[in-house]
């Protein structure tokens, strides 16, 4: 079996067809992580030296990345002792994924396409989770979709997330056809990394698009009931979507020093707001990149588009942090 290093001394073992993800939390230590398919890139780390043997396509990495020694830990295993550049998110080595059965609680209209359901835990649950991570809901026929969960914890410990309609989605089907209060389904998590993260930074910028709002406004909740953790820094949300029908939530910010902006890329001629791309927006803004954190949420092409736009324009690299929402059927 291969040894992994990371870059804060820890390391894990690597067995061959597990990937080094798996491996490392398997051994109480979490990597940066989203989709574990390969499609998001959240999990990009520097082989710093040894091999690595993929054993599934790593499809967010681009051939230049490949070429400079990049690859992704949820498609690879160690061929032989490894050294990577990546450190484990200590906060998150505690806080174990598990499944267990929940019931909706209530179902409410949020837009034409978009509903927010409540999830009912079963008593003293303790499911504990970072505002920022998601979570599995396994539905009907075992069919299993991701969900960002919408708000930090609550005394009640219900979970809320915001699901919007998908074409021909079977599970939106589910939730736009059939599911009704009281209805018994299973959740698998927290999951993923996505997280507030202690960091020098002068300002915080959210990117949210669509629904990407939803672990936003979790993140939001959690600085409001504890703004030590981003004392004296700016906060900038900026919230985008396709028409006015898509800003379906108003946060409420007057306790923290934070500017919302939402961005409509197809608005119509009654919208007084900003257009465009929410990237773009922060660009025309002339926020001191060098001094901010990113936190994105949303589509892939907005989060691609994102980190490359504004790691041109000077934000560091390991400023952004982001959560893909990867397709599925
Ligand atoms: S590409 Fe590995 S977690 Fe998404």
């Amino acid at each position: 079996m291969a040894s992994v290093k990371i870059s804060n001394g820890k390391s894990f073992s690597s067995a061959a067809g597990d990937s080094m993800l798996d491996s490392a939390r398997a051994e109480g230590l979490t990597l940066e992580y989203s989709c574990r398919t390969g499609r998001c890139g959240v999990c990009k780390a520097k082989v710093l030296s040894g091999e690595t043997e993929a054993f599934r396509d790593e499809l967010s990495l681009s051939a230049e990345e490949s070429q400079c020694g990049y690859i992704l830990t949820c498609c690879r295993y160690a061929l032989t002792d490894v050294e990577l550049d990546v450190e484990d998110i200590g906060a998150l080595g505690d806080i174990k994924t598990r499944t267990l059965p929940c019931r909706i609680d209530s179902i409410g209209v949020l837009a034409s396409n978009v509903v927010e359901v409540v999830l009912r835990l079963p008593p003293n649950s303790k499911f504990t989770y970072l505002p920022g991570q998601y979570l599995d809901v396994i539905g009907p026929e075992g069919v299993r979709r991701s969900y960002s969960i919408a708000n930090a914890h609550r005394e009640d410990e219900k979970l809320e997330l915001h699901i919007r309609e998908v074409e021909l989605g079977v599970m939106s089907a589910y939730w736009f056809g059939v599911a009704k209060g009281n209805d018994l389904l299973r959740l698998e998590g927290p999951l993923g990394t996505f997280s507030l993260r202690e960091k020098d930074a002068r300002s915080i910028v959210f990117l949210a698009t669509g629904t990407g709002i939803a672990p936003v406004k979790a993140m939001l909740e959690q600085i409001m009931t504890a703004p030590e953790i981003v004392k004296g820094k700016q906060i900038y949300v900026y919230w985008g979507g396709r028409t006015e029908n898509d800003i379906y939530w108003q946060p409420d910010l007057k306790r923290l020093n934070a500017v919302f902006t939402p961005v409509l890329s197809r608005a119509g001629s009654s919208w007084g707001g900003r257009t465009g791309y929410v990237q773009a927006a922060v660009m025309e803004d002339f926020i001191d990149l060098t001094q901010v954190v990113v936190y994105a949420c949303g589509s892939e092409t907005m989060i691609f588009s994102a980190r490359e736009t504004l790691q041109k324009a000077g934000l560091p690299d390991r400023n952004f942090y982001a959560d893909a929402f990867v397709r599925s059927n």
